[in-house]
């Protein structure tokens, strides 16, 4: 018997598994599923799984070689296999002092180098050192990316508005959609307002569109040169942006060992940094360190990315999900769902393994969630009583950090009140006894059993959010390895980049002849008809 096989008996053995009955028969429960590392806790007793549950799951990491894995990542080997790259963003938030070596180099001198000149830009920027072409304080900063290159530093500048300064403001321009770049530049003034330019590769459509809408917006009011006191950019490849009309002083690099979706600890995140300041960075720097020495160290009997990527490969592989619900319950977090639906689905979004061939089993989940309470009152009616199967994953704070009257209590006692409803639901018995009519007992039925982890954080802070993108990093690090795919490329965003492309002159041109099937063709008639 594989541990496929050992998994999926016991998956079946567990078809009755009740989690209420779990709970009432076992008052040391969450003494057994629950870790505490700093100021987190993670409680994944309300899970679908026992004790064999989780030795399994262990079991098959070893056979997986979990532990080589990771430390062939964090050792510079070239894990992202098609791409022949290693896979370093734990060497951009590396404070150990220890070199890191990429083909024989040392890659950390390069690493704090960089960090070194954001601090000096960030500082001059803040304080009023750097100046616009006319004489004046920056106010408004616009980072122009998209992917990796904006939603990374743009859900961590939302978590981490309470230590950012209010007196510069922060844009994140993404979408070729010209409203997005329009009704920002309708907030600045050409004076004031500092462009970074954020793309790894520097070729990306939508980036450079948006990138030379928003020159010809300053140039437009001030002069050709002002470009050099209005512009930087943050990219691997320099040329570009030399051709772009940066200067390469006003660059930040970073290296093609950082994926884009792992990249905003690197100069992606320039823009942060000028809004939280660079001590603020650091210390989310060392909160994710301190998360990847837990994650290299701790047994994985008590090693939180570990723990949560198993019981999410359980839930895939062998329970039956086909999604996955991540819910702050801090408003801070709310574009945490949105910049982790980029990390999972694009890294684990995959249909063959790492030898090409077609996998035979689930993969990445879909994955969506919102702020708490707000998803309550939404999409939480099918998380309760729908027909799928969706793990969740509620994160909160303890202590708020806008402590006003009873609005930390109430939302943290709704959290909880979750968690415990999707476990224990509401039967037939317990609706009778409060008085409901029989014909409505069925639509009133819970049947519980439904499935959460609950991380409870002292404080949203620098370094506990660190800590907690770190943490769900390597939990897709952990089901990559599981399923035996490469989970730092993304070949599936190409097709659509390149038909748009040859779609483009088409929309353009009338004469140009269609050769696309007739759904496809009707469509690009039907737009230039009316357009052009
Ligand atoms: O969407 C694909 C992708 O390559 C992402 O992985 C990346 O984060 C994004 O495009 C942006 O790419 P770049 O930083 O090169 O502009």
């Amino acid at each position: 018997m594989s541990i496929y096989d050992d998994l999926r008996a016991k998956a079946s053995s567990m078809k009755n598994f009740n989690l209420r009955q779990a709970f009432e028969q076992d008052a040391d429960r969450f003494n057994r599923f629950h870790v505490e590392f700093e100021d987190f806790l993670l409680d994944y007793s309300k899970n679908l799984i026992d004790d064999e549950t989780m030795s399994l799951l262990r079991k098959w990491a070893e056979e997986r070689h979990l532990k080589d894995a990771i430390k062939q990542m964090f050792s510079g080997e070239k894990f992202n296999s098609t791409e022949g790259r290693a896979v370093l963003h734990t060497a951009l938030r590396n404070r150990s002092g220890n070199p890191i070596m990429v083909d024989d180099k040392d890659v950390m001198p390069d690493v704090l180098g960089v960090l070194d000149k954001m601090h000096n830009f960030s500082d001059a920027v803040r304080s009023g050192k750097w100046v616009g072409a006319t004489g004046k304080k920056i106010t408004d900063i616009v980072n122009i990316g998209i992917g990796g290159s904006d939603l990374g530093p743009c859900m961590a500048a939302n978590a981490l508005t309470a230590y950012r300064d209010r007196n510069i403001r922060l844009h994140f321009v993404s979408n070729v959609d010209g409203t997005d770049i329009a009704e920002n530049l309708k907030q600045c003034d050409p004076e004031t307002t500092l462009f970074i330019v954020s793309s790894k590769t520097f070729t990306t459509q939508e980036t450079m569109t948006n990138a030379n809408t928003a020159r010809a917006w300053l140039v437009d009011t001030l002069e050709e040169d002002a470009v050099s006191k209005h512009f930087v950019a943050v990219s691997t490849n320099t040329e570009e942006v030399q051709k772009f009309g940066i200067n390469p002083d006003n660059m930040f690099v970073f290296w093609n060992w950082v994926g884009g979706r792992y990249s905003m600890w690197s100069a992606i995140g320039l823009s942060l940094m000028i809004g939280i300041g660079y001590d603020n960075f650091i210390k989310m720097l060392e909160g994710a360190h301190a998360m990847d020495k837990h994650f290299q160290n701790a047994d994985f009997t008590e090693n939180l990315p570990v723990i949560l990527g198993l019981i999410g490969a359980w839930y895939a592989g062998y329970m039956g999900a086909e999604s996955y619900a991540v819910l702050p319950y801090d408003q801070y977090l709310n574009r945490l769902p949105a910049y982790l639906q980029q990390l999972d689905m694009e890294s684990n979004g995959k249909g063959v393994d790492r030898d090409g061939k077609p996998v035979t089993y689930s993969t990445g989940p879909i994955l969506f969630g919102e702020p708490g309470t707000n998803g309550q009152h939404s999409f939480y009616q099918l998380i309760h009583q729908g027909s799928h199967l969706i793990p969740v994953d509620f994160i909160a704070p303890i202590h708020s950090l806008n402590e006003t009257d009873k609005h930390h209590d109430i939302l943290l006692a709704n959290v909880v009140a979750q968690g415990e409803a999707l476990m224990r639901g509401k039967n037939r018995e317990e609706l009778l006894a409060e008085g409901v009519e029989e014909r409505l007992i069925p639509f009133k039925t819970f049947t519980g059993n439904r499935p959460s982890n609950t991380l409870l954080i002292d404080k949203i802070t620098p370094y506990t959010f660190g800590m907690l993108i770190a943490m769900y990093e390597h939990k897709i690090f952990v089901q990559g390895v599981l399923w035996n795919i490469n989970s730092f490329d993304q070949f599936g965003v190409e097709l659509g980049k390149q038909l748009a492309k040859k779609v483009l002159p088409e929309l353009l041109d009338k004469k140009q002849s269609l050769k696309h099937d007739n759904s496809t063709n009707a469509l690009i008639e039907k737009i230039r008809k009316n357009r052009h």
